[in-house]
């Protein structure tokens, strides 16, 4: 039978710990706090920036969206991020993508100080990520929550071959550190590659991030069984329906396990946003 990697027990059990975490950094005089820059009302933003707060307030951690007018200026949107990325109350900060027009053009992974920059995106924790110093980095949120998953699925990566498919810098290429960084021989593959099917053939565990509703179907997969399909995907069907990336009834039968969407990847990214933002307040008691 094919296991479904839910991310619900796993976030439940990180829950526990958060709490405790949270509480023994308040006793020590740090109350874990958090800002969501959001600019304009583009739906899906609303709905993320919402969840995140709300998970927030699970741990009892302080979490305020900041809601910027859709037709701010560079300069203002600037000066805003400055103020609140500067704030000695707040231990972690980012601006949630995407951005209007006008701003898009900012390359936004470097605006909020490395050390509050629960995002991950910031050159210096992604050169530490590049350096295997994940310890003392705030990594990428949606790579990290795939291998906290995997981890508590008890899926080892040592030896394993990794396909990641897509080369974001949000997702491909920190989860192929990763994955490197974990001993697993990792292969990044994209719109370019030639013979993807050949690629994914030969993979233990296939990181799908492309982006295209039902990309994945049997036909990428060996005749094992045993590989472990993980689903980055958000997309919509032609019913309209939120989807993977993964064509799930079609591998279903074929593979060892997936990540259904929704309640898979999604709500991990969530979690490691809440764990990256601990981690940073940790951090500023030793500042
Ligand atoms: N929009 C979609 N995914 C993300 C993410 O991981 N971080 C931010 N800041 N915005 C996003």
């Amino acid at each position: 039978m094919t296991e479904l990697y839910k991310s619900k027990p796993v976030v439940e059990k990180q829950l526990l710990y958060l709490k405790d975490k949270c509480l023994e950094l308040k006793k020590k005089g740090v109350e874990p706090s958090m800002k969501v820059i959001l600019v304009g009302n583009n739906p899906a933003s609303l709905i993320y920036t919402r969840n995140k707060k709300k998970f927030c307030e699970k741990f009892e951690a302080l979490c305020e969206i900041i809601h910027l007018d859709e037709g701010i200026t560079e300069k203002e949107f600037l000066e805003q991020v400055k103020e609140i990325s500067n704030d000695q109350s707040v231990h972690g900060c980012f601006i949630q993508l995407p951005l209007p027009s006008q701003l898009k053009h900012i390359d936004v992974g470097n605006l909020i100080p490395p050390e509050k920059d629960v995002d991950g995106f910031h050159k210096d924790n992604l050169n530490m990520l590049l350096h295997g110093d994940e310890e003392n980095a705030l990594l990428p949120c949606t790579p990290k929550g795939i291998i906290t998953m995997l981890e508590h699925y008890g899926e080892s990566l040592e030896g394993k071959n990794v396909v990641v498919i897509g080369r974001s810098m949000i997702v491909g290429k920190p989860m192929t550190l990763m994955m490197i960084n974990k001993n697993a021989t990792a292969t990044i593959c994209h719109s370019r590659t030639k013979d993807l099917k050949a690629h994914t053939m030969g993979a233990d565990i296939i990181v799908s991030a492309v982006g295209k509703a039902k990309f994945l179907n049997k036909e990428f997969l060996n005749q094992d069984g045993n590989q472990v399909l993980i689903d980055v995907g958000m997309n919509h069907d032609s019913d309209g329906k939120l989807c993977g990336d993964i064509d799930r009834e079609d591998v279903l039968e074929h593979c060892k396990a997936i990540t259904p969407v929704p309640g898979g990847v999604g709500p991990m990214t969530i979690l490691s946003l809440a764990q990256n933002l601990l981690q940073a307040a940790e951090k500023s008691l030793y500042k």
